[in-house]
Formats: C-alpha cells, structure tokens, sequence
C-alpha cells in the first residue's frame, strides 16, 4: 500500500511566544500588547496571565528533549518582538535575541527542523501606544525592520519562516469583538489593521529573499473555516462559497495575486482599503508555500441584511464540539485545501496548526488518557491524506499545540497540548496523545523506509522559488 504521507514529510508541533514562554519582564523584554491586555481585569479568564504561562524560556531544554522523544521533525514557534526590540525598534536587545539562537541551536542538535513565525500576536506595547500600532500606514515598515534582524541572526539555520500567524484572527478577535489584544471594537478600523498586516507580511517577505540567508522559503499562516451550506438551494450554495472566500480569500487573494477577492470588494466597498500599485507588487507570490491553520468549519444560509457578506452560522447541536466550542469537521479540513490549492495552484502545503481542546483528567501523577484528542486528530490527519490523494501537495503536519498553554482569553482553562503542564508545577506529562503521535510519526517513517523528515525534499516550490 502507498503510505498516505511522503517520506520526507515535515510532522511536528507548535507553539506560539507569549502562550508558552513566560519570563515576561526577564532579560530586557518589554510589555507587549497581550501582557497589557491580560493585565486588565475582565479580559481573561481568572485575570490569567502569560507572565510564567509554561516558562518555555527557561525549560526550552527539557522541552526540545520532550519533542526528541515523541520523534518530531519540525517544531514551530514564535518570535516575541518585545524580547528582540523592547521599544518595537532599534536597539536591540541581545538577550532577547540570544535566547532564540540558543532555541535554534538546541532544536538543530536534536535534529528538530525549526519552523519560525514572527508575529504570533504579540506586538510591543510601546508601537500599540505611541501610533496605534497596525492601524498606523508605517508599521508594516516596523516589521520588516524587525524581521529582517531575525533573518540575520536566524536565517543561517532556519529554512521554514511565517511572517503573520492568522491575520483573519487578530481582525476578529483584536478589532471586531475586542475577546483579543488590543480589545478595539470597530470593524471600519479592522480593516485597515488587516491591510496593514497583509502590507507588513509582504515588506517582510521582500527584506528576507533580499537578505543573505533568504533562500529558504517564507508564507504566513492563513486561517480557516471551510463552509457548507445547510440547504442545497443555489443560494445557499453561493452563501457557502461566499463565507469561503470572505475567510480564506480575504488574506490569501492578497498574498498570492495582490487583490482582495472581487466578491468582497463589491459588498464591502470602501470599508476595505485599496493596495498601492507598489504593495501589490510585492504582495503578489508572497507565499512560498501555503501555511494553513484549520480547527472548524462553518455551516451557512443565505441571510439578507447579515452583515455585507449576507450569510449566517447555524449552529449545528447534533455535532461533537471541543471545549472550545468548535464544531469537530474533519472533511472541512479536506475541502478547505482543495479549495485553497485549486485558488492558489502550484504551492507546497504545510498544516501548520491543527488540534482540540479537550477537558483533559489527570491521575496523580499527571498521566492523561485523552482518547477524544486521539481521535479528533486521526479524524484529521485522514482528511489531510484525503486531500494528498486528491492532488494537494502537503507535506507537512504540526499540531497545535506541542504543550497546554495559555488559551488567549480562556487563560489555562483549554488544554491543546500533546503534553501536559501543571500549571501550578510546571510539570510536563506526555499524555496518550503524544505517545499516540509519536506512534503516527514512526510508522510513516518506516513506510517510508526510514528517510528521515526533512531532509530530501525541496525547501522551496510552486511560483516564486
Ligand atoms: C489559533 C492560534 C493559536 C491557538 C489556537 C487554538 O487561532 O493561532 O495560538 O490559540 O488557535
């Protein structure tokens, strides 16, 4: 039988800075915009915070050997600006700095192919209050500054870069409902804030293939909910592809053709701003390859006067949800690659986030048997092969998330992790899931006669390489 995964397939896990690290006032490191908001009473659960959250900074050691054990190939993680350059620029901060070269060293030693994102959400503080952070027209120039420090000193070691983890999350969650930093409620504003985060993603991606170790491969990390229409009407059939591209195309039509798709330009109008010629430019094949984050899907009706996009969620009962409330969809993640590889054909694909949150219970000594996580990402993971078999080029897998960690607004109450930590100890405990994991990942390996992950296969493909 052919294995469902090529040898050479990336199988990892991922984190982001501010869930995981903690340290958050050590070595140099400046409030970002989530300390700020965390710090505000009432915007998180239990008034939880990232100030320790899994003290991945000081326990990044006995965590790389935890990935050695589950055999991973790849983790990703993200860089904290506020560590690299407390004011949001110039100076920088060498600690900061030092503590992601010494990361990326001790993943190489393990043969742990670092995959890097540079903005998972957590922008300094100080860019957010001296000019309103991404609302502003020159911070995406900010961020390419940064990026391009972390390409120096990184870039001789890492081959997989994201610039922007979920644009689409940081509108909804930052400017329309205001669950998330900088907790703004203005959709008008939202959408400059996503303009400007498409403008910084492509600014960075042109500093790195100027840069003299960009020859490895960069994209940001879209996320989505694919969409099924609850009667088979036409119309409810064009709610569904309306939904799809109103979440996917929103930032992926920008990145791979440098327009927003016309379907939202002709219901949303000037509330989306217009790309200057030289912005389309650059973001036009800003994607090496398609990074995509996929937990959900969306079950839709036409709905008149719903907003400008006219189309409504249904609630769906009946389904399985996580904790998190998500409706478990595995074929949504099957389809929504198709989808995303017939819009934007000729791109390598990498899940790079997939998972649940599940109310985990744990003996004494924090053993978890985790059997409905076990079978959320199975359920996935054969959507995702269904996918290769119907022509996606995917050829990697990261689960969200490599440990229990700080849920945003849930605080530590939503548990994602293969691994679990004890908040009160910092205990880790792999729980079945991980052993499980690590079972999938040895399996496809000696399928695949034992070629090690990401050694054989090309960094870059499709259009820009
Ligand atoms: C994604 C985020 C990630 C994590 C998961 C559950 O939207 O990128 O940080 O919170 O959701």
């Amino acid at each position: 039988m052919k294995p469902a995964f090529p040898s050479g397939f990336l199988w990892g896990a991922a984190t982001a800075a501010y869930q995981v690290e903690g340290a958050a006032a050590e070595d140099g490191r400046s409030p970002s915009i989530w300390d700020v908001f965390c710090h505000t009473p009432g915007n998180t659960l239990c008034g939880d915070t990232g100030d320790t959250a899994c003290d991945h900074y000081h326990r990044f050691p006995e965590d790389v050997e935890l990935m050695r054990t589950l055999g991973l190939g790849a983790y990703r993680f993200s860089v904290s600006w506020s560590r690299v350059m407390p004011s949001g620029t110039e100076p920088i901060n060498s600690a900061g700095l030092g503590f992601y070269d010494k990361l990326v060293d001790c993943l190489c030693e393990a043969g742990i192919e670092p995959f890097v994102t540079l903005y998972h959400w957590d922008l300094p503080n100080a860019l957010q209050a001296s000019s309103g952070g991404w609302l502003h027209a020159d911070l995406p120039r900010r961020f390419a500054d940064y990026a391009n420090v972390v390409f120096d000193r990184l870039g001789d070691r890492v081959r997989f870069w994201l610039t922007i983890n979920e644009p689409w999350c940081i509108v909804d969650g930052g400017y329309f409902t205001a669950q998330h930093a900088p907790g703004i409620e203005d959709p008008a504003l939202g959408y400059v804030a996503g303009h400007n985060l498409m403008r910084g993603h492509a600014y960075a991606v042109a500093a790195y293939r100027a840069s003299r170790h960009g020859t490895g491969a960069i994209s940001f990390a879209l996320n989505s909910n694919f969409a099924y229409p609850v009667s088979d009407s036409a119309a409810g059939q064009a709610a569904a592809d309306r939904a799809v591209e109103g979440f996917a195309g929103w930032f992926g039509d920008p990145a791979y053709r440098g327009e927003y798709p016309s379907v939202m330009r002709a219901r949303l109008g000037n509330l989306l701003p217009e790309f200057s010629e030289e912005d389309r430019e650059l973001l036009r094949g800003s994607m090496d390859y398609l990074a995509v984050n996929y937990y959900t899907s969306d079950f839709v009706r036409h709905a008149v006067g719903a907003g400008p996009m006219e189309y409504e969620r249904i609630p769906q009962p009946d389904r399985l949800h996580t904790e998190t409330g998500w409706a478990v969809v595995p074929d949504g993640l099957r389809d929504l690659l198709l989808w995303l590889t017939k819009r934007y054909p000729e791109l390598p694909v990498y899940i790079t986030e997939n998972g649940a949150a599940f109310a985990d219970t744990a003996t004494d000594d924090g053993e978890v048997d985790d059997q409905a996580r076990i079978a959320y990402l199975r359920a996935h993971l054969d959507a995702a092969s269904r996918a290769r078999a119907g022509g996606v080029d995917l050829r990697g897998y990261f689960a969200w998330s490599l440990l229990d960690n700080l849920e945003w607004s849930h605080g530590f109450s939503k548990r994602f992790g293969l691994i679990r930590c004890d908040f009160e100890t910092l205990e880790r405990t792999i729980k079945a899931s991980g052993h499980w994991y690590a079972d999938v990942i040895r399996n496809a390996r000696s399928q695949n006669h034992g070629i090690e992950a990401g050694t054989e296969q090309p960094v870059r493909g499709g259009v820009s390489g």
